[in-house]
């Protein structure tokens, strides 16, 4: 198919920092799609660094990522790597003429992410960041629900990704306040605030009201048995659960809860429950069930009529990294790829820790920041 490669009459020549679970998920979408080529990955660990790298048959092998982005003939990067590194990397790829996917979250902070947004305009290159659960099957055919008008207009929901004991690992940087920026909130909770603003149709959040607990993995408690990380030997420093009740501009609301451990059913589950003025809808996805359960409900009162809905899996990281492809082939547009979708979703969760820290909500305003300094970027004030 693609008309990705069309403008350079070659295809786009890419590049994928990171070896976890994250990068390999950007490395298949490359080798399975038109028009682009993987020609180079980076990361730490020699063993699955040599390994993948002969699964996809590429030679240029790199451990630190600043020597793939000297390559010089890359297109566009992919960047799968501890959060604090995001900026750095994305700013520097900028800055090197490479379009950038980064993983999410953006960036620790709205601040860093704002770092990164503004390298995206000066070299005039693509930024995108990769929200991979919007495109699940199941959330895609909600989202068709909610635009065909089946629940009339959302006005408030409850969404959740909770875990039993679902640390990424203990010890890891997953839990360093430093290198990962937080915790649940910041991992999890940041597609289950991506896809129920998507739901909203992108209002913009006015303020935010939330408190973070660590109770269980301050007390090594709740670690992942199934996630190998390497171990950088973190005392627990980020929450464990977080519940935020988001006002939205138009008077919707949003309540979120997250957690990586909580004494509650064993395993892995996210969801939403909406309320819409004709309707509603509940989402749940058990252990990462490709598919979830997904009723809409319709009618008056007693007449009530439940569908429910089967969603096809969806395509994830491919249908993701196939849309930053489809924007790299579009040069007119580069400008509209910036990164500032990305950027929003920081700066709320940004006002969340800030509100758990002084305990007060937290309005956000367009205009000022949190030093009240730069128009454009989040407010956080105590009100
Ligand atoms: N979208 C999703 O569903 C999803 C799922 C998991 C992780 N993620 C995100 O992906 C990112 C990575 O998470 P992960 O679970 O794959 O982590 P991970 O710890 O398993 O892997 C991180 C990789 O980064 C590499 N790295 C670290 N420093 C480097 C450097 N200086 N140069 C080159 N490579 C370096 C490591 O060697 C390792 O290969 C995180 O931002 C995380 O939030 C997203």
């Amino acid at each position: 198919m693609s008309t990705h490669s069309e403008p350079l009459g070659r295809p786009l020549r890419a590049g994928v920092i990171g070896l976890g679970w994250a990068g390999q998920q950007h490395m298949a979408a490359y080798d399975a799609l038109p028009g682009v080529e993987l020609v180079a990955i980076a990361g730490m660990e020699d063993g699955p660094r040599a390994e993948l790298g002969e699964q996809y048959g590429l030679t240029r092998l790199h451990r630190d990522w600043k020597d793939l982005v000297a390559e010089g003939d890359l297109d566009l990067v992919s960047v799968a790597v501890p959060t604090f590194l995001h900026a750095p990397i994305a700013v520097g790829a900028l800055e090197a003429g490479l379009h950038v996917l980064s993983e999410k979250p953006i960036a620790r902070t709205a601040a860093e992410a704002q770092t990164m947004v503004d390298a995206a305009h000066r070299a005039g290159r693509v930024l995108e960041v990769a929200f991979n659960h919007r495109r699940r099957g199941d959330i895609e055919a909600l989202k068709a629900a909610i635009d065909g008008g089946q629940i009339g207009r959302p006005y408030h929901a409850r969404a959740i990704w909770l875990r039993r004991a679902g640390i990424p690992a203990l010890g890891s940087w997953f839990t360093n306040r430093e290198m990962a920026g937080g915790g649940p909130l910041i991992d999890i909770g940041v597609h289950v605030l991506d896809y129920a603003l998507h739901f909203f149709g992108e209002p913009r959040v006015q303020a935010v009201s939330a408190v973070t607990h660590a109770e269980l993995g301050n007390r090594g408690r709740g670690g992942s048995t199934g996630s190998v990380k390497q171990n950088v030997d973190s005392a627990y420093e980020v929450e464990d659960l977080a519940s935020l009740l988001l006002r939205l501009e138009g008077g919707g609301s949003i309540v979120i809860e997250t957690s990586w451990a909580a004494y509650r059913p064993a395993g892995d589950e996210f969801g939403i429950t909406l309320y819409g003025t004709e309707g509603g809808a509940d989402l749940r996805v058990v252990d990462y069930a490709p598919s979830g359960e997904l009723t809409i409900f319709t009618g008056e009162g007693e007449e009530s009529q439940d569908i429910t809905v089967t969603a096809d899996p969806g395509r994830g990281h491919l249908a993701v990294v196939e849309t930053f492809l489809e924007h790299v082939a579009d040069p007119a547009n580069w400008s509209n790829w910036d990164g500032s979708l990305a950027l929003d979703r920081a700066r709320v969760i940004d006002a969340a820790y800030e509100s758990a820290r002084i305990g007060a909500e937290v309005r956000l305003s367009p205009a000022t920041n949190a030093d009240g300094a730069t128009a454009g970027t989040a407010a956080t004030e105590g009100a």
